[in-house]
């Protein structure tokens, strides 16, 4: 076998081809403030590396990004390189305190047109704080008055909030999903992908029934896609089936270089820019922002 004919070669010449596509794109910005929450209560499906992939591509390709770390675990702080240790101010302060989202807002080390409000481990007992403060009746619009009141002090100057919700659908979720005008469901290519979905999905239809008529899932994303396993292929199709308008084109996946940028306070978009992951995640945030557009949003 020559090389040219070998696998190898292919992926290269593949990976060269998408590079230079991405490249070439210049997908445009947003007439508004894209307010998206990253949502799924089941657990470890890649909404957080989602997240700050995403908000690593956008950037690359001219936006300025907001990411809300809205989990205790504080893994989007991590993995965009910001502080987050006990007695950093951050969206427990915001949430329990009412302290203005500009005081805590940090500038991200992967890219300067990204900015974090930071999680720390305080917030694991926000919940409970806030439910039992009886004073506080519009305990599910902490986080949208927050996030207004921080957009209009900066006069709108984001092109997308991206809100990294915790595996739960407690309050946290739903302040998200309140604040929040689109949902971004990350589903692992794997077996039980599809548990649990029809229980977000009635979830997202109640909060838009009461708290906000606007919220749409927009978008999802597969993540973690084993090309090996027929089951991932299965799964693909199933999701393609049922959801044709949501599902974007890109797919994400199972990539070495994507789960151990963390370990680095990267993301796969600065670690490995030429990764299969990182790639990905760069074609993702284009359809997202042409997508966007081309539904008025
Ligand atoms: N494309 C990928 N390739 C390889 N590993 C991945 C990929 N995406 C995510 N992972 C790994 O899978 C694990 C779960 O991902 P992640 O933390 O993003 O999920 P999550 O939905 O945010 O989890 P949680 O529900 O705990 O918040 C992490 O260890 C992450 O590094
Ligand atoms: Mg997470």
């Amino acid at each position: 076998m020559n090389f040219e004919s070998s696998p190898i070669h292919r992926e290269l010449a593949d990976s060269t081809r998408r590079l230079a596509a991405i490249r070439e794109q210049t997908p445009p910005k947003p007439g508004r403030t894209r307010i998206i929450s990253v949502s799924n209560q089941k657990g470890g499906v890649g909404k957080t590396t989602s997240t700050v992939n995403l908000a690593a591509a956008l950037a690359v390709k001219g936006m300025k990004v907001l990411v809300i770390d809205l989990d205790p675990q504080g893994n989007a702080s991590t993995a965009l390189g910001v502080a987050h240790h006990e007695g950093i101010p951050g969206i427990y302060e915001v949430l329990t305190e009412g302290k203005p989202m500009a005081e805590v807002v940090q500038k991200s080390t992967e890219d300067d047109k990204i900015t974090v409000v930071p999680a720390t481990i305080d917030l694991a007992g926000a919940e409970i704080e806030i439910v039992t403060s009886i004073e506080q009746l519009q305990w599910h619009a902490l986080l949208k008055n927050a996030l207004h009141t921080y957009l209009a002090s900066i006069q709108g100057n984001v092109d997308y909030v991206l809100i990294d919700c915790p595996p739960s659908l407690g309050l946290l979720t739903v302040n998200a999903f309140v604040a929040a005008t689109e949902v971004l469901l990350p589903i692992q290519c794997e077996y039980y992908a599809l548990e649990g979905l029809s229980q977000l999905l009635r979830n997202i239809e109640r909060i838009q029934a009461s708290l906000n008529p606007e919220l749409v899932l927009s978008t999802i994303l597969l993540t973690m896609y084993d090309s090996r396993t027929k089951l991932a292929s299965q799964v693909v199709a199933d999701v393609r089936e049922h959801f044709p308008a949501q599902t974007l084109d890109a797919i994400i996946p199972r990539n070495v270089r994507v789960s151990e940028a963390p370990s680095f306070g990267r993301t796969v978009i600065t670690h490995e820019p030429s990764s299969p992951g990182s790639i990905a995640y760069l074609e993702a945030a284009i359809e997202i922002a042409n997508k966007g557009a081309q539904h008025g949003r």
